[in-house]
């Protein structure tokens, strides 16, 4: 591609410069465009904007390919940990031996809470959903780290992100705790990140939690796959809060809230509801004509993707991973054997096929997390859980970045023009 960009405007034609990335499409550079032309440019859900310059994770739809930091996501969903992928992203290299033992310990020495929020969460609701606790809590321990609130010291920012990786579980497990009524269960650092959150989740005081090696293995996974994912609306949300220099927890709070939203992090919860509603094999055909249909609003949920147009390269270690965690629970769930056959059908069905349709990492997220004995409102916590990694780097990537500004987008206004104001008694 040439290194600028003619656009022409009226009479008036500006040359954009043209950058390139290590790969991916090239970006027209129109910053100077409303200095040049004094008209903005429209992306509404910027669909052809980049928001940022980023070194983290890659993305290329039309191939399914996910890469963090160079590497694919294949690679570290088989071959590494959930702590190697956070150093990974938060450092840009895969540690040595003696650097992951380092961070691990790191990590470890974070995992408790202040004593005062165990107050704290008492005042929610016991039915309050887990999403809302954790916007609530995360938000509000900028209030015990007022040190995290210097943003230009590197190694306050680092800080910040190790105490909020390593916090997320016990504020995730904390949650589920008071939605169940029963005691909190405190950190146990011997135990690995992810064995410590599942024995956070599901021991009780009375008696001894032995950790599962292949649960805590296939949701170690789990958080790898979801630890980054680009510039998508939460990462977004939280790059733009983190723009006006909020501190780190408020950010990643509102990094939760966005990711609350059904289009984002709800999705796994609604295919496994479709999921149980299917029930049965010989219901799939109803299932995909319903999905078919022009006139009906039904979608297969766990199907599609804005951005992957091949296939998610996440939805194929899944599927391993549910078959590993049913052998090892014993599950005999009729769910499986139903989302295994309606993919089949699905992918072999000329309206998928053409609209480049396959399962997203949703399809089976949320079969693995029920097989394992998460609740439903559950699952988009522990998606806020493995992404505080991701967002946190990006973070961190932004604030480093000396082209970062205030994020403050332009609209194209269609109200009123100015008019005149009319006293109450005169309208
Ligand atoms: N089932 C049936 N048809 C579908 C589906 C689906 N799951 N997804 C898309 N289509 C059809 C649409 O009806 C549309 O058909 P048309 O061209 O005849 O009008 C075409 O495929 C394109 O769909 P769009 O909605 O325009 O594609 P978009 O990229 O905007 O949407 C999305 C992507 C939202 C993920 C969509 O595929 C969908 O709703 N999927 C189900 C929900 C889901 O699984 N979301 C999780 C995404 S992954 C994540 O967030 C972590």
């Amino acid at each position: 591609m040439t290194d600028t960009a003619k656009i022409t405007l009226g009479d008036k034609t500006v040359d954009s410069p043209v950058l390139s990335g290590t790969v991916g499409p090239d970006v027209v550079d129109i910053r100077k465009f409303y200095a040049q032309t004094g008209a903005f440019t429209y992306d509404p859900g910027f669909t052809s904007t980049a928001s940022c310059e980023s070194q983290l994770t890659y993305i290329d739809g039309d191939e399914g390919v996910l890469l963090h930091r160079g590497y694919a996501i294949g690679d570290l969903a088989e071959q590494s940990s959930f702590m190697e992928t956070c150093y990974l992203l938060l450092n840009g290299e895969l540690p040595n031996g003696e650097e992951l033992q380092t961070f691990e310990n790191t990590i470890t020495r974070h995992t408790m809470l202040h004593e005062q929020l165990a107050t704290f969460y008492r005042g929610f609701r016991r039915d309050a959903h887990p999403m809302a606790v954790m916007c609530g809590v995360v938000g509000a321990l900028s209030a015990f780290y007022p040190d995290s609130t210097e943003i230009h010291d590197p190694h306050q920012r680092m800080i910040a992100s190790h105490r909020l990786i390593a916090k997320m579980p016990t504020i995730a497990a904390m949650a589920y705790k008071y939605s169940v009524g029963q005691p909190f269960v405190y950190p146990d650092n011997s135990l690995s990140y992810t064995g410590n959150f599942l024995r956070m989740t599901f021991g009780v005081p009375a008696e001894p939690y032995e950790v599962n090696p292949v649960v805590e293995r296939a949701l170690d996974r789990i958080f790898i796959l979801h630890a980054d994912h680009e510039q998508n609306a939460s990462t977004s949300t939280v790059r733009l809060a983190g723009s006006s220099g909020a501190n780190p927890f408020a950010c990643i709070a509102a990094g939760i809230a966005c990711l609350w939203g059904p289009a984002h992090g709800g999705a796994n919860e609604a295919a496994l509801n479709m999921l149980r509603e299917i029930g049965r094999p010989e219901r799939i055909p109803e299932y995909i004509a319903r999905a078919k249909d022009k006139d009906d609003p039904f979608r297969l949920m766990g199907f599609g993707h804005r951005v992957y147009k091949n296939y998610d390269p996440r939805a194929t270690v899944m599927q391993k991973t549910v078959r590993e965690v049913f052998e090892a629970l014993k599950v005999n769930d009729p769910v499986f054997e139903v989302a295994l056959q309606l993919e089949e059908m699905a992918l072999s069905d000329p309206y998928f096929v053409e609209k480049k349709l396959f399962p997203n990492v949703d399809f089976y997220s949320g079969v693995i997390l029920s097989a394992i004995g998460f609740p439903t409102t559950m699952f988009t916590a522990l998606f806020a859980l493995a992404r505080t990694v991701g967002w946190v780097a990006q973070w961190n990537e932004m604030i480093s970045d000396p082209a970062q500004k205030i994020g403050r987008p332009r609209q194209l206004y269609t109200g009123p023009t100015h008019r005149p104001y009319v006293a109450v008694d005169k309208r």
